[in-house]
Parts: C-alpha cells; sequence; structure tokens
C-alpha cells in the first residue's frame, strides 16, 4: 500500500522482520465487514505454516498493527484470532496506533474537546465512520446528535463509559450523560457488533489478549476511545504498554516520508520501532 510504504520498508530494514500491508477494501464501495473479512483472510493466509517458512519468518515473533482506522482493523482482527481456538496464542503482540475502538457514544470528552480538530473533526470521523455502516444519512443524522443506538444496546454502554475508565486527568470538565436511547426507526445491527466496535468485547474476550502497544495523542478527537480500552485491558490483566503523546495529534505517523517529515511523527515511529525490538 503506497501510503504505508516507508513506514512498512523502515519496518522490515531495522528488525529484518518480514512486513505484510493488506490493500483492504474500502467503504462506501465495499461497506462492513468487507475491510475486516479482507484483513482476517490475508492474516490466516500468511499464519499456514508452509508460508510462514517460505517467508522464514519466526512463528513465535508475530504482531500485528496499524494505526487510525486500520488500528480498529488490527484490534478486531487481534480479538477474533485470540478467541478462534485454530489461531489461539499465534499472535505475540498488537500495536493500536490513536484507533477508533466504539461507535456507541459519540460525545467522550475527547470527542468533545478536539470536535474541530485538528486533523479529525468530529463531523468528519461520524461521516466515515457511519458510511463503512451504510450511505443511509437517517444514521448519520442520529450519530451526530449522539441518538443513534436502539435501546436494547443499554447493556453495551458499560464497556465504552468513560465515567468508569477514563484516568480522571482526561476527564477535565466534562460531564457524564446517559445515553439516549432508541431514537432511530431505521435499524442496523451492526452498531452492537464488536467486529465494527472492538471496545464491546466483555472482560472474558478481552482477558486473553496479547502484549499490548498503544499509542494515543493529546490532541486527538480518537484519544478517549484508547484511552478506555487501556483501562479495560488492564483491569483484567492484559500487558500494555501505553505510549500517551503529550503534544501529538492524530495520523502522526503518516508524517514520516516526503513531503512532509514531522518530528512528532519520527519520535512515534522511533518509538513504535524500539518497542517491537524489545519486546517482539
Ligand atoms: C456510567 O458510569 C457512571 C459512574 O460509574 C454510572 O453512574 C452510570 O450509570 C454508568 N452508565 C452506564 C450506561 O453504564
Ligand atoms: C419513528 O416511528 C414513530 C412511530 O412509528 C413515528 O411516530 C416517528 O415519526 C418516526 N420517527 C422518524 C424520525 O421517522
Ligand atoms: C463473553 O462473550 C462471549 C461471546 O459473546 C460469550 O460466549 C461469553 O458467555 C461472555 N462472557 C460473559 C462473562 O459474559
Amino acid at each position: 500500500i503506497s501510503a504505508y510504504d516507508d513506514l512498512n520498508r523502515w519496518t522490515a530494514n531495522k528488525l529484518d522482520a518480514v512486513v505484510v500491508g493488506i490493500d483492504y477494501r474500502l467503504a462506501p464501495q465495499y461497506p462492513f465487514p468487507a475491510a475486516l473479512e479482507d484483513c482476517v483472510h490475508v492474516i490466516k493466509f500468511f499464519l499456514q505454516e508452509n508460508v510462514l517458512a517460505k517467508y522464514r519468518v519466526d512463528l513465535t515473533r508475530i504482531c500485528i498493527m496499524g494505526d487510525s482506522s486500520g488500528g480498529t482493523l488490527a484490534a478486531t482482527v487481534t480479538q477474533l484470532l485470540q478467541n478462534d481456538p485454530s489461531f489461539k496464542g499465534r499472535i505475540k503482540a498488537q500495536a493500536l496506533m490513536y484507533p477508533g475502538l466504539q461507535l456507541l457514544d459519540t460525545l467522550l470528552p475527547s470527542h468533545q474537546e478536539y470536535q474541530h480538530g485538528p486533523i479529525l473533526t468530529r463531523e468528519m470521523i461520524i461521516k466515515l465512520a457511519c458510511l463503512y455502516v451504510t450511505e443511509d444519512k437517517v444514521l448519520l443524522q442520529a450519530a451526530l446528535r449522539n441518538e443513534h443506538m436502539p435501546t436494547e444496546s443499554r447493556h453495551l454502554f458499560k464497556f465504552v463509559n468513560w465515567s468508569d475508565f477514563l484516568p480522571e486527568k482526561y476527564k477535565k470538565n466534562y460531564v457524564y450523560t446517559e445515553p439516549v436511547l432508541g431514537k432511530l426507526n431505521a435499524s442496523y445491527p451492526v452498531l452492537v457488533d464488536s467486529r465494527l466496535c472492538p471496545l464491546l468485547v466483555n472482560d472474558t474476550q478481552l482477558q486473553s489478549l496479547p502484549l499490548t502497544y498503544i499509542v494515543t495523542c493529546e490532541h486527538d478527537l480518537l484519544r478517549d476511545d484508547s484511552l478506555i480500552y487501556v483501562s479495560r485491558l488492564r483491569n483484567v490483566g492484559v500487558k500494555v504498554t501505553h505510549e500517551h503523546i503529550e503534544k501529538g495529534i492524530h495520523g502522526a505517523l503518516s508524517f514520516t516520508k516526503a513531503p512532509v517529515f514531522l518530528n512528532l511523527g519520527l519520535k512515534i515511529r522511533d518509538k513504535y520501532i524500539n518497542w517491537l525490538e524489545e519486546n517482539l
């Protein structure tokens, strides 16, 4: 994939690693779960013993990584493989760079604080997320009001409750409000599917996840999705290295190649590569 070719080559050269970049299908032409299915397909193919042998991959040192929506996919694929008896234990680590991890609550404190950016705006991210589900504008309009979830989803809100999972420092002066449910007449069953929102799996399923590296950026609308995931993973005993970048912005890793180099992006890249070198 051209957008990630530089980072992938850098990773391969620095670590003497085999890097596979997955050119998954994109919405709205190919809505959920096409992108996810492509990722699962490629990774399961790659994990076959003869394929790993062909590329001389050490099968005990495999990491799944993604940034932004790729981080969402990486988190989901790791959950699916880890809870699949044929693949359990095959992934040593997951690395998630500022991923979006849920669509239930579109008003987490970071969604409010950074609603106008930088990089991502609330309207843009909700539009993109909704397009992955449907081109029907009704969902988009409801999600912008944070009134898009069905009544029967109430029990899922405990998994994304920022009042419970966000460290005090990040709650700032925001006040938690209970979800407004059942306002949307149209029904989108995928909204309650953990393959769309990896934060929706329960603690039993989280418990089995491998060593996890998560980068969060302070000035990022998606920051709190990841902070909630960090809390939930640590609560069930998963080993997490959490790198919070105080001056960070969403997508910083993309600015590590011509024509735009950001020191910030290079710093995140180097921290990530060092972590892989020490932990994979
Ligand atoms: C979220 O957490 C707060 C504080 O623990 C609690 O009062 C509230 O009922 C919770 N809401 C949901 C939907 O889980
Ligand atoms: C949803 O359905 C109810 C009952 O059928 C109807 O009164 C209401 O106008 C509908 N709302 C929208 C936004 O279509
Ligand atoms: C967790 O979710 C899995 C899969 O949906 C289910 O089989 C299991 O019973 C759930 N465990 C708990 C404690 O709710």
